[in-house]
């Protein structure tokens, strides 16, 4: 087998066999990276069909480790989101499925650029660990039914070494790469059950709904074709989600949901569904069934209870959760008010996300240090009528030089209308459940 054939027939639109994707994910590394990378921008330009794409995925899976969740009793399930501005949704949701009896052993990432990243938010508890390997992290899943840690390097490595060739070539946006990413990390992550969460809106890789949809497709095609049971949503991310956007600030707002202490209506819905459908992919129940076990399982207080515990287990400092005021403040504490009157028509939620970067909530590089106390809560969203001089934000920062730039920048991030907005659903659909 030839890499210059294999790229010279994709480059012509053909399918590429399962052999011949095999061959190129077994030589990465020592086939040339100008070869990987034109074969890269001809699968970015002639596609992938599910075939290929699932193909792909399984070719990842199989260069590094799967973990082994057998040992583990029940329906193990796991969800993804692809990510957003104030995407605080797993730390809501998983405690809500772990209180209704489903395991979840769940890896996770660390933020880069505009979006957080859900390790960053758990270590702004003091002494949690996310670096928690193989026989525990099953031990603590199994006690108390939930863990979450790090991302492992062995789980489908050629993954990272693809991205960092997309990164540079400007293939990162192509569906079946995503896709096959993603992906292989999932299944590689060992889950009998796999909600995805694509978002669409401004703060999304996906901008619209068409390609929200297209990329919910595939993916959602790539875990039947591996034995998965796995759906997903469709949900808005052109704002950001609830009022909190920063790691600290996010956390403390996860609690307000999980105590149902006056939760923003948008988070709350989209995690009250992502969960809610869960349980369903889990066969435990009708919908509404499922809607109503999740309802439950936050007022009686055992998701908040499920959460407390895994911090624990983990190392963390449990008080944190039943008193989140003992989370420390930032030293500068500043309000951004309305530079006119009317309605908030718009928000560049990547904008925003880029305000709170400045703030010291994100990291321009893998090493950058976060700083967990940073970030912004929202006093108007997209909709919101506002006086001039109204409270818009509150800044929350250890950097006091940066309070001017990230000021211009989350106003910049905002539209005014004279006449409110047409409302935006929180969910646009569904894509496997064949409903
Ligand atoms: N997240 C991933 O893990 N991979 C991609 O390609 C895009 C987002």
């Amino acid at each position: 087998m030839r890499i210059y054939e294999i790229i010279n027939k994709k480059k012509r639109g053909h399918e590429l066999t399962a052999e011949e994707i095999s061959f190129v994910i077994k030589g990465l590394g020592s086939i040339p990276d100008y070869q990987t990378s034109a074969l890269l921008m001809a699968i970015f330009f002639q596609g992938m069909n599910a075939a290929e794409t699932t193909a792909l995925t399984m070719a990842m899976v199989d260069s590094g480790e799967r973990v082994d969740l057998s040992s583990i009793e029940g329906i193990t399930v796991d969800k993804h989101s692809t990510g957003g501005v104030g995407d605080k949704t797993t730390l809501i949701v998983i405690p809500i499925v772990a209180a209704l009896g489903l395991p979840v052993a769940k890896m996770s990432g660390r933020g880069l650029g505009h979006t957080g990243g859900t390790v960053d938010k758990l270590e702004s508890i003091p002494g949690f660990q996310t670096a928690i390997g193989g026989d525990e992290f099953l031990n603590i899943v199994k006690k108390h039914g939930l863990c979450v840690v790090g991302q492992s390097a062995n789980l489908a490595p050629a993954d990272k070494k693809l991205y960092a060739l997309r990164d540079v070539t400007a293939t990162v946006d192509s569906v079946p790469l995503i896709a096959a990413s993603i992906m292989s990390k999932k299944i590689a992550a060992g889950a009998e059950c796999i909600l995805l969460d694509v978002k669409t809106g401004s703060g999304a890789f996906m901008k619209d709904l068409e390609g929200a949809r297209e990329l919910a497709k595939a993916m959602v095609d790539i875990g039947v074709g591996c034995g998965r049971k796995t759906a997903a949503l469709i949900t808005d991310m052109s704002a950001p989600l609830g009022r909190a956007v920063g790691n600290s600030l996010e956390l403390k707002e996860v609690i307000q949901v999980l105590s149902n202490n006056e939760s923003p209506k948008d988070l709350y819905e989209v995690c009250t569904a992502l969960a809610a459908n869960i349980v369903f992919l889990a066969g435990q129940g009708t919908i509404e069934e499922c809607n109503k076990k999740v309802h439950d399982a936050i007022t009686s207080g055992s998701a908040l209870k499920k959460l407390a515990d895994m911090v624990e287990a983990q190392g963390g400092d449990r008080t944190y959760i039943e008193d989140p005021s003992r989370f420390p403040l930032a030293p500068f504490i500043v309000e951004v008010t309305s530079p006119q009157k009317g309605y908030i028509s718009e928000m560049d939620t990547e904008g925003i996300g880029l305000a709170g970067m400045d703030l010291g909530a994100g990291r321009e590089t893998a090493e950058d240090k976060i700083d967990f106390s940073a970030g912004i809560i929202l006093h108007a969203k997209t909709g919101d009528y506002v006086e001039k001089g109204q409270p818009l934000a509150t800044l929350h920062t250890s950097r006091s030089a940066s309070v001017e730039t990230a000021t211009k920048k989350f106003l910049n991030s905002l539209t005014f209308a004279e006449a409110p907005p047409p409302q935006r659903p929180m969910i646009y659909g569904n894509v496997g459940f064949g409903l």
